[in-house]
């Protein structure tokens, strides 16, 4: 990880100051640097000895980096990482900008590498999660969204990328198609709990442990499984407050959201569903070689069901 860190601070710099200033704020903000992470453990667990996966990992944070600065544009956040988000400080087209200077950038640095393979799913996985994103601004103010089609959104946004992280560490290590296969469905199932996890701390967490603001989803009208769940599941009052909250988002109804949330059990429904994901994610790498890096990844799929931040 300091090998990583090294190939990020050194590629991140520009001639052009702000995209120095603003990117080593965000960067250099206390990410958990969790996709990197899982390039490193899976590409060590099949015994690779180069040096590219540093490079991917690097990579792999940048795209994801990117995707932050112009995810927190969009959800108008004001908070990310216990501080203040780039938007607030420098604007939203700054924060839009260095997002497309740091795409840009883990780009050029993927055809360094030099491998078809590894072009084609950093290019697919950042695609998709741009589909993932729009998708998501379609279902905003819809309180009709199926749980299917957020778990659609979830898959593309958040999952993708963590399955394009674990799947190079086997295409680098150049295993065979299946252990490929289950290295990717590791991350699937890894990204969609840990963002299952998010959606339930948007509602149940402490802003100051989760580095980010409470609610921001249900300001903005988005229709995320907890809400999806409780107008299921509760009464039809209860049903209706949700209804009305996420048509008109805003934090207004918040206390009352909240409330139907935590009653209706669909906190416990989603963070239950977290958790079959983490244990498909375990089920995914059992034919894995035991090593260190293995149990680094069965513990980090207990991370993402059990995190607060
Ligand atoms: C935030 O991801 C975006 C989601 C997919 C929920 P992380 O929680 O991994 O963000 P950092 O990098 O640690 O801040
Ligand atoms: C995170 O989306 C996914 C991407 C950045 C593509 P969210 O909006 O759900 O995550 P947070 O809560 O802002 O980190
Ligand atoms: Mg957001
Ligand atoms: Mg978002």
């Amino acid at each position: 990880m300091t090998a990583v860190n090294r190939v990020i601070q050194d590629r991140l710099q520009s001639d052009v100051a702000l995209i120095n200033q603003l990117g080593h704020y965000i960067i250099n903000s206390g990410g958990k640097r969790l996709r990197p992470l899982l390039v490193l453990l899976t590409a060590r667990a099949f015994g690779y000895t180069g040096s590219q996966h540093i490079d991917i990992a690097a990579i792999i944070e940048f795209i994801h980096t990117a995707t932050l600065l112009h995810d927190d544009v969009v959800d108008g956040s004001d908070m990310r990482r216990g501080q203040e988000t780039a938007n607030n400080i420098w604007g939203n087209e700054a924060s839009v900008l260095v997002g497309d200077f740091l795409y840009s950038r883990a780009f050029e640095m993927m055809v360094d590498v030099k491998n078809m393979r590894v072009m084609e799913i950093l290019a697919h996985a950042t695609n998709t999660i741009a589909e993932g994103e729009v998708l998501q601004l379609l279902n905003c103010r819809d309180a009709d969204t199926t749980e299917a089609r957020y778990l659609e959104v979830i898959h593309s946004k958040t999952a993708k990328l963590f399955e394009a992280a674990t799947q190079l560490g086997a295409v680098l290590s150049k295993r065979p198609d299946d252990e490929e296969r289950a290295l990717a469905a590791y991350g699937m199932h890894l990204g969609t709990a840990f963002q299952l996890i998010d959606d339930v701390l948007d509602y149940s967490a402490n802003a100051d442990q989760m580095g980010k603001n409470i609610g921001d989803d249900l300001a903005e009208g988005k229709p995320t499984l907890p809400l999806i769940y409780a107008m299921r599941s509760g009464s039809s009052v209860q049903a209706a407050v949700i209804r009305h909250a996420i048509e008109n988002g805003g934090r207004d109804e918040i206390a009352a959201v909240i409330d139907a949330v935590q009653d209706t059990g669909a906190i416990t429904y989603t963070a239950d569903l977290a958790r079959e994901e983490a244990q498909m994610a375990a089920a995914a790498i059992a034919n894995l070689a035991p090593s260190v890096y293995k149990d680094a990844l069965y513990a980090l799929a207990e991370f993402s069901v059990n995190r607060t931040y």
